[in-house]
């Protein structure tokens, strides 16, 4: 595998890549690799005839600036993983590179702001749309790969697509999870070990309130136990339990057979922040 850190040099293998006719497979991430991003990766080897990951902790969608320092960096042993699941190019880009100038464009992505973690992270999405724009601009991808986990990022990216006519295919893959239910984040290994055992809740109430949808039970309650499950537990902090639908995230006050939805969650668990989602579909 080989690690490139400057724009103009993975530009022009990428010139010479595409020229000789290789399909590109592009998997972005923040490093502090996992199972989850594996997964993604290895798709990725599988469909592709260039696999390439970058690894870039992204300033301008922290907005938190203790989240941006205290976010794990694992450089070395993400090189050792990627090299085994067939990545075949690391970008991994310093900041100065990125953003050699500070980027004054705003994007707006109109109902899509006013929910969930656009409504509780202001800037976010603006720095995500930033920063995959730009790295769409450089590896230039036919295909790039999403996870279903951060499901407002999905959405959001598909409207940038869209509405900036990228020629990239989007693909997501579901949200790999601990053997205990956590879904997998590079967070996770912030959490202490008292912590790590109650994150499962975040899991729980996903689960109990898919259930519950399943038998029919109205919204208000559902949600409302959800949160009564979440705050009887020691230092869980719930940010929002939502049942949206999934494909324009809006909050749904009642659900209709035939519908596709998403539970979504944020919470504090300690210090640290995680979000978590299922989807339900209600045939
Ligand atoms: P990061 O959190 O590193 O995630 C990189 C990709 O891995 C995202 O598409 C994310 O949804 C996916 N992913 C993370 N945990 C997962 C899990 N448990 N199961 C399945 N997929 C999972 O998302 C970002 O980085 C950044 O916002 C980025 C898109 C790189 C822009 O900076």
């Amino acid at each position: 595998m080989e690690v490139i850190k400057q724009v103009d040099i993975i530009r022009e293998q990428i010139n010479a890549l595409r020229c000789s006719g290789k399909r590109i497979g592009f998997v972005p991430t923040m490093g502090a690799l996992h199972e989850g991003h594996l997964q993604l990766l290895r798709a990725s080897a599988q469909e592709n005839d260039i696999t390439v990951c970058s690894i870039f902790v992204n300033p301008t969608q922290f907005n938190n600036p203790d989240d941006y320092k205290l976010y794990p960096r694992t450089m070395e042993q993400d090189i050792e993983l990627l090299s085994s699941v067939g990545c075949d190019i690391l970008f991994a880009p310093g900041a100065e590179d990125m953003y050699a100038q500070q980027s004054l464009l705003q994007f707006s992505f109109g109902a899509l702001e006013a929910v969930m973690e656009a409504a509780h992270r202001p800037g976010h999405f603006n720095g995500v749309a930033t920063i995959v724009s730009k790295l769409f601009h450089i590896v230039q991808p036919h295909r790039a790969y999403f996870g279903q986990k951060d499901l407002q990022q999905v959405v959001v990216v598909k409207q940038l697509v869209q509405a900036l006519s990228f020629n990239v295919e989007l693909v997501c893959y579901p949200t790999v999870r601990e053997a205990d239910g956590l879904a997998m984040s590079s967070r996770n290994k912030r959490l202490s070990p008292v912590h790590r055992q109650t994150s499962v809740a975040l899991h729980e109430a996903l689960q109990q309130a898919k259930q519950k949808l399943l038998q029919q039970q109205p919204v208000v309650s559902i949600q409302a136990e959800a949160m009564s499950y979440l705050q009887s537990k020691n230092e869980v902090e719930v940010e929002y339990f939502e049942i949206v639908d999934a494909d324009t995230l809006q909050p749904l006050e009642s659900v209709q057979q035939g519908q596709e939805i998403a539970i979504c969650i944020a919470a504090f668990v300690g210090p640290v922040r995680l979000i978590d989602n299922i989807l339900v579909n209600l045939n």
